[in-house]
C-alpha cells in the first residue's frame, strides 16, 4: 500500500435563511471549526475500492459521479477512509464536508488541477442526493471557508462575526434534509413568505455588519418564527427555544430541522447570558463555536 493522502473540509452553520435559500433567497452562513477528513491510499496490489466511513451510499455516489463527470479512471485499487467530528445529519453541513473532503482528495491524488467553481458544481450535483435540491450553501462553505452572504448560487464575503455563539445538539432528526426540503416547497409558492424570509436575512446581514448584538438576536427570533411557521421546528424544540428566549437568549434551528419526531439537530443560540442551566435541564450537549476562515485543504 502507498502513502496516504489526507484532505479536510469544514462544516457550517446557517445564521439566517435556510430553506428559503433553496429558492434563490439570501442566506448568511459561516464555516466552523469542525471538519470531515478524507484519507485516501492506493492499493497497488489490488483493484478493489474499499470504504471505511460513516455514509457509504453518499461516498460511492460521490466517487461514481466524480469519475463520470470528469472522465477519470482509477489506475489502482483505492482505500477510502472518512472521519468527521461534525455531528452527522444535524444541520451542520456534514454531508457537504464529507463530499468536498473526498472529491478534493480524490482529484488531487489523481493529479488533477481543477478550479473551485468546478468543485462547486460537482459537489452541488452530488449533494442533490442527500438534499433533494441543494442550494449549494454548505458545499460553498466546505470549499471556501469564511462567512458569506449566499444567494442564487453566488457568495459575497462577510467578516467572521465575534458574537457569543453556542450550538446545542438536540439529537439527530427523524427526517432527512431531503424530506424537509420536499415538505416545505408548498410554503415557498407564496411570494409573501419568500419576502418575509428575505427581509429577516437582509436585516440580519445589516446587524452582523454593524456588530449589533441586540439586533442580531431580534433577527434570530424572527427567523425562528418563520421556521416554526413552515413546520420544521417540533413542539419540544419550540418549548426549549421559548425558555431560552425568556432568559434573554435568541435561538433557532440550524439547517433543515425536521418534519417529524422530537429532535431537530443543531440549535444555534446567541446569548451573552449563561444558558447552561436550561440546556442541562433538557440534557442536550452544548458546545461553543468558532468561525473558520479556511476551506478545503490537503493536510
Ligand atoms: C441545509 O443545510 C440547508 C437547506 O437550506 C438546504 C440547502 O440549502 O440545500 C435546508
Amino acid at each position: 500500500m502507498s502513502k496516504s493522502h489526507k484532505t479536510r473540509a469544514p462544516g457550517k452553520l446557517i445564521f439566517s435563511g435556510e430553506h428559503a435559500v433553496v429558492y434563490g433567497n439570501p442566506a448568511i452562513a459561516m464555516a466552523i471549526d469542525k471538519f470531515a477528513t478524507a484519507t485516501l491510499s492506493w492499493q497497488l496490489d489490488a483493484d478493489v475500492i474499499s470504504f471505511d466511513l460513516p455514509d457509504t451510499q453518499l461516498l460511492s455516489h460521490a466517487l461514481i459521479t466524480t469519475l463520470e463527470q470528469l472522465k477519470l479512471t482509477l489506475p489502482h485499487g483505492l482505500k477510502i477512509k472518512v472521519n468527521s467530528d461534525i455531528p452527522i445529519s444535524c444541520g451542520m453541513g456534514s454531508s457537504a464536508a464529507i463530499i468536498i473532503s473526498f472529491i478534493y482528495g480524490l482529484t488531487t491524488l489523481l493529479g488533477e488541477n481543477l478550479d473551485l467553481e468546478t468543485y462547486f458544481q460537482l459537489g452541488r450535483d452530488i449533494e442533490h442526493l442527500p438534499h433533494g435540491c441543494s442550494s449549494g450553501t454548505d458545499i460553498y462553505l466546505a470549499l471556501h471557508g469564511g462567512c458569506v452572504r449566499f444567494e442564487n448560487g453566488a457568495a459575497v464575503a462577510r467578516t467572521i462575526p465575534d458574537i457569543p455563539l453556542y450550538m446545542v445538539n438536540t439529537g439527530k432528526p427523524e427526517t432527512t434534509t431531503k424530506q424537509c426540503v420536499a415538505a416545505v416547497t408548498k410554503y415557498f409558492k407564496s411570494q409573501i413568505l419568500l419576502k418575509d424570509f428575505a427581509a429577516v436575512t437582509n436585516d440580519f446581514d445589516w446587524a452582523l455588519q454593524k456588530n449589533n448584538l441586540k439586533h442580531i438576536q431580534a433577527c434570530i427570533r424572527a427567523n425562528h418564527k418563520l421556521l416554526t411557521h413552515i413546520g420544521v421546528v417540533p413542539e419540544p424544540i419550540q418549548q426549549f427555544i421559548a425558555e431560552l428566549e425568556k432568559a434573554g437568549a435568541a435561538a433557532k434551528i440550524c439547517g433543515a430541522g425536521t418534519i417529524a419526531g422530537e429532535t431537530a439537530g443543531a440549535v444555534l443560540v446567541v446569548s451573552e447570558r449563561d444558558i447552561s442551566a436550561i440546556v442541562e435541564k433538557y440534557n442536550y450537549p452544548m458546545f461553543t463555536l468558532t468561525g473558520n476562515p479556511h476551506g478545503v485543504q490537503v493536510i
